[in-house]
């Protein structure tokens, strides 16, 4: 399959105007796409789980321009007001996503997204947000060509989100999200997610990330600088190589329900997006103190109880804490007695593994 696939023939229908509202999920990745080439073509495959409460809310309104535009023409709202500074990011993905929507200038779009995290938690909310409206594009393009299968507008929806935002390629699905070519996984693709194909445990299948938010100032290095910092640097091939191999281990984890393997394989990865970071050039560091503080007190918790608790990282000092419905009573009060503590502010947001995104 190449791009030419996702570039629409005729639309049977005309629409007028119309509105769709989707709620999209963020994810976290388990094993991490870092490294890209041009339109967030990935490095390398990664796996993620799909999450729940961390959502992003966006309704859609179009209606028929006249004429034709030579720009883009929408009116953005977050969280109940215009918000002019999230304008050129949406239009750069309109750009991005153009060829593939071809109607995007014959309509006039009212976006209003809220999310249902707050703002300024450190949270990307990319993924979610960029999914929501990929989500909400597809679903005027499925009025203007109703014959659409559900199988090509989830793997389209998937597209599009890619090329706003590549993480939000993994967040239109859930539970478990594969996104990259890879060798032991059918039909996997550069170019979008898709649902993890295999069997998997039911260990896995609920699973709860507890976000602890340690630090939620604006990120100091954005995703794309810090990707295109894995261009030359020195362990680049060696990182992009043992994806590949941690991919192909965690299909047996996922098959067998191995929690130790699981918990090694997710903190390195985790680790490893720092170690990346760290030995760029310009080479920086996201982890606070504090996160490194929480880290110590998970293994300590871990090999004091047998518990099968773990963390994982995004580019940030926020901890994500993974764990097994099955001992959620007592990591839960774990989390609260020693870990809260290391939290700006002490605040955290509990979630868990989800099903995707949802049309409202
Ligand atoms: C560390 O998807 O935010 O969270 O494609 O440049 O928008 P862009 O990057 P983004 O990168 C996410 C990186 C990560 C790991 C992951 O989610 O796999």
């Amino acid at each position: 399959m190449t791009e030419k696939y996702f570039i629409p023939s005729e639309y049977q229908n005309q629409i007028e105007k119309g509105e769709v509202t989707w709620k999209s999920p963020s994810n976290i990745a388990l094993i991490k796409y870092w490294g890209k080439e041009a339109n967030q073509i990935p490095a390398n495959p990664s796996i993620s789980f799909t999450l729940n409460a961390c959502a992003t809310t966006t309704n859609l309104k179009f209606t028929r321009r006249k004429e034709r535009g030579t720009e883009f023409s929408i009116d953005l709202f977050f969280e109940g007001k215009r918000k002019e500074d999230f304008k050129p990011k949406i239009i750069t993905f309109l750009e991005r996503v153009e060829e593939y929507l071809p109607f995007l200038k014959q309509y006039h779009f009212i976006i209003e997204t809220s999310n249902s995290f707050p703002h300024s938690s450190g949270i990307a909310s990319s993924a979610s947000g960029l999914s929501a409206l990929a989500l909400g594009l597809m679903s005027l393009e499925k009025e203007l060509n109703p014959k659409m299968t559900e199988e090509f507008f989830v793997k389209k929806a998937s597209f599009l989100a890619r090329l706003g935002s590549g993480s939000a390629a993994r967040s239109i699905e859930g539970d478990l999200v594969e996104w990259g070519a890879h060798n032991g996984i059918e039909n996997s693709s550069n170019l979008h997610a898709i649902k993890y194909p295999y069997a998997v445990h039911s260990v896995f299948k609920k699973y709860h990330d507890t976000i602890l938010l340690v630090d939620k100032g604006q990120k100091e290095v954005s995703s794309t600088v810090g990707h295109n910092l894995m261009h030359g640097h020195p362990f680049s091939q060696q990182r992009f190589k043992q994806a590949h191999g941690n991919l192909t281990k965690l299909k047996g984890v996922f098959e067998k329900g191995d929690l130790k393997t699981f918990i090694e394989i997710v903190e390195s990865e985790a680790l490893t997006l720092h170690a990346m970071m760290m030995t760029s050039l310009p080479y920086f560091v996201l982890m606070k103190p504090n996160t490194l503080e929480i880290i110590n007190k998970i293994w300590e918790f871990r090999k004091k109880t047998n518990s099968n608790v773990c963390f994982t990282l995004d580019a940030g000092a926020n901890v994500h804490v993974l764990y097994p419905e099955s001992e959620k009573d007592v990591i839960f009060q774990f989390i609260k007695d020693e870990l809260v503590a290391f939290c700006q502010n002490g605040q955290y947001i509990c979630d868990r593994i989800g099903f995707g995104a949802k049309k409202m």
